[in-house]
């Protein structure tokens, strides 16, 4: 029977580019819908940017633009990068939405008449420099529990800890530089510590509707944990409210006061689907009421389980909506074993991907590769990357083909043959499809693509085996040529099927190829008929060298002054702390640090790079030359911020001479300018260095 389903991947903030770590996420939801369109189910795919909220009201502001405008920039790039990646909504709609705002207020009131709402009043941290309440992350002091500078509000990079801003030393106000006071004011709480509320979540939690449980594993257990037993009451209840000034949905009976953006952003799921039923005019209750038949399956990250998973079914549950089906967790991406890093150049976003033109379909695959529905991290290890791509793809799939689809066009005029059915039908067997179809829609695509990536094997073997270059060479066995090529074809064909969901760019290529309708699962089992006539075959894939994942490295690193500056905007977690940050604390001994060739250096040309918005390129004399003739190094500086290039020309400052050339997007940049730079955010600034007089071009510092 066809299932129908409705899926979601949670949806990105609206003021930052989409990266690698993103693209886990919804290159994986993407291929699990086009998987069940393949074996014919109805899959709806809706998703929509995140647009409300401090950070973005005040990353607005500080480009001198409404939150409007941002927001609406935002959706334009993001939905270039999913494009590019081909990821496929239905709908890719906003927060910032009619249907979303109908939406909140419908449940925020069911929830008020269900008696799930009540006020309170609460004192928080204010900013009255900026006249502002701080969320927790806007505020910074030092650690309480290991006296660390600089840490959040919330909780501490350094050693851990998890404390509230009142306990931090010294709080400031990352707005304004301030000294945050405690000013109270009324909120709105859902009331989460309800029996009722208390009671639902352990059955949801524990649900399994058709046999399969609404939370992994690891999910559930950890839910176990927030809930307890019954009758132990742990959960409070949940501040939906938020003070002006706030980007928001103001709610409907309480001047002044707005929805908090996590209250409406899963909701987001909902007012996407309802922009999406308007569009198509399908009816919006038949999905969203009690006792659809739809599923609900939402694709999150590990880090946003405890909204979707307590929260969002909570709300839903208590307004008289459905809840979700399953929620599919997955963990976080790594590069090279690491957080991804802006200064070592592995915080790699979409559109550098994109533009360093790299496949979009060797990233799914890699990531297909890796997938194995846990939430256990991910590693893209840059090295497995290149050899599994080329390996599997290139040396085993598309490999295939290119081995024996000229024979075709060359000798039989491009009509298949005859498919020998005992080496077909041994290799592409019921059960091996069973098992990967299984494997699919478990979401543990890891060991599909082991299974598939086997079957390849088995006809690279029999082509191998049979040697097709070689019958070509004798006219008598013509016949027999014939044989080998078609069924190697259509071993491939059969193969191309399964792979769909991973690369469909490809596979619309391979449909064109073999001159036929779009493959469907059946497909697989199915080769063409003799006489069916296949287009000429053009490249399909190449293989990935190295320097091209060199350049895109290079793209994406940043120099450490620039970084920082990245790094300052607080965010939800901080997912981004660099090597600059890792090192700090240890030690190093003194062969390290005269490894670092520190040179005086005179400026004498400072320009503005066009297209770069910190970067300035400096030509820098360090009194080389070569052939007699003085040589300049070219460094890009992150420092427009905080310098006129008019006014560095003619200065003497410090650089690091030896550091390696690094191709960057503008040119190559030959070494590092050093800068101080302001890193508790209350007096942002760059200061480059100045030697005391006498000091002349060229000289080493140490
Ligand atoms: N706006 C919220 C989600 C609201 S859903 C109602 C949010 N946005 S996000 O942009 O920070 O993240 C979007 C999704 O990408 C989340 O599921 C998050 O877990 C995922 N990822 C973000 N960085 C990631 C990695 N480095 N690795 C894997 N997934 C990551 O959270
Ligand atoms: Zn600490």
């Amino acid at each position: 029977m066809k299932r129908s389903l409705l899926v979601t991947s949670a949806l990105p903030y609206a003021n930052g580019a989409i990266h690698l770590g993103h693209l886990v996420e919804y290159i994986q939801t993407d291929m699990w819908v086009r998987f069940q369109h393949l074996i014919g189910n109805e899959a709806t795919y809706v998703c929509a940017d995140d647009t409300h909220g401090t950070p973005i009201m005040l990353r607005a502001e500080k480009e001198g633009i409404t939150p409007e405008a941002l927001i609406a920039r935002v959706h334009q790039e993001h939905l270039r990068d999913f494009s590019g990646f081909h990821i496929n909504f239905d709908l890719y709609h906003s927060t910032h939405s009619n249907e979303n705002r109908e939406c909140a207020e419908t449940i925020y009131l069911a929830l008020r008449d269900a008696g799930l709402i009540e006020v309170r009043e609460i004192e928080q941290h204010f900013d009255a420099e900026k006249g502002m309440f701080l969320p927790d992350r806007f505020i910074k002091g030092e650690c309480p529990k290991c006296g660390a500078a600089d840490q959040y509000g919330d909780n501490c990079e350094s050693c851990g800890a998890a404390y509230t801003p009142s306990e931090l030393k010294n709080p400031r106000s990352a707005v304004s530089g301030s000294v945050p006071v405690l000013k109270p004011s009324q909120h709105y709480f859902f009331k989460l510590s309800d029996a009722r509320c208390q009671q639902f979540l352990r059955d949801f939690t524990r649900s399994a509707p058709n046999g399969i449980p609404v939370l992994q594993h690891e999910a559930a257990n950890k839910m176990q944990e927030w809930l307890g037993d019954a009758g132990e009451n742990k959960l409070s209840d949940w501040d939906i409210s938020r003070d002006a000034p706030y980007f928001g949905f103001a709610i409907p009976d309480a001047p002044g006061k707005y929805f908090y953006v996590w209250l409406d952003a899963p909701i987001g799921y909902m007012g996407a689907f309802k922009a999406l039923a308007k569009k198509q005019g399908r009816d919006f209750d038949t999905v969203w009421k009690p006792g659809s038949n739809t599923e609900l399956v939402h694709f999150i990250g590990k880090d946003i389980l405890y909204f979707h998973a307590l929260f969002w079914p909570a709300m839903l549950h208590h307004a008289g909506f459905r809840v979700p089906t399953r929620i599919c967790a997955h963990g976080f991406l790594t590069v090279d074993g690491s957080k991804m890093s802006k200064s070592r150049g592995t915080f790699i976003t979409a559109e550098s991907y994109l533009q360093q033109k790299l496949n979009p379909e060797w990233l799914r695959y890699y990531f297909a590769s890796k997938l194995n529905g846990t939430m256990e991290d991910i590693d893209l290890n840059l090295d497995d990357f290149i050899a599994k791509v080329n390996s599997d793809l290139v040396g085993k799939y598309v490999n295939i083909a290119s081995r024996c689809a000229g024979f075709i066009r060359k000798q039989f005029e491009g009509a298949l043959g005859e498919t020998d059915r005992t080496v077909f039908d041994r290799i592409i067997t019921d059960e091996a499809l069973t098992e990967i179809a299984t494997a699919m829609e478990a979401r543990d695509s890891a060991r599909a693509m082991r299974q598939i990536m086997h079957l390849a094997d088995e006809a690279n073997l029999y082509v191998n085996d049979k040697q097709p270059w070689l019958l070509a060479k004798d006219p008598e066995q013509r016949a027999q040529l014939h044989i080998v090529t078609s069924t190697a074809l259509n071993l491939f064909r059969s193969l191309t099927v399964l792979l769909k969901p991973v690369l469909p760019a490809l596979a619309t290529q391979v449909e064109h190829f073999f001159n036929a309708a779009p493959l469907c699962w059946a497909d697989a089992r199915q080769p063409l008929p003799v006489g069916h006539r296949i287009n000429d075959y053009t490249h399909l894939m190449n293989r990935i060298e190295r320097p091209m994942v060199d350049a895109l490295i290079a793209a994406n690193a940043e120099s450490l002054q620039a970084a920082e500056q990245t790094n300052k905007t607080p965010e939800k977690k901080a997912a981004n702390v660099d090597a600059a940050k890792d090192s700090q604390n240890e030690h190093i001994n003194i062969d390290d640090f005269t490894k670092v060739d520190l040179r005086i250096a005179k400026i004498v040309n400072a320009e503005h790079v066009e297209g770069a918005d910190k970067l300035i390129r400096l030509q820098l004399d360090i009194g080389e030359t070569e052939n007699g003739v003085a040589r300049y190094r070219q460094v890009f500086a992150g420092i427009k911020s905080a310098y006129d290039p008019a006014q560095l020309v003619g200065r003497l400052t410090v650089m690091v001479a030896n550091l390696a050339p690094r191709k960057m997007k503008f040119g190559m940049s030959e070494g590092m300018l050093l800068a101080a730079s302001d890193t508790d955010g209350a007096t942002p600034g760059l200061y480059i260095l100045s030697p005391d007089s006498g000091a002349q071009a060229g000289m080493r510092v140490k």
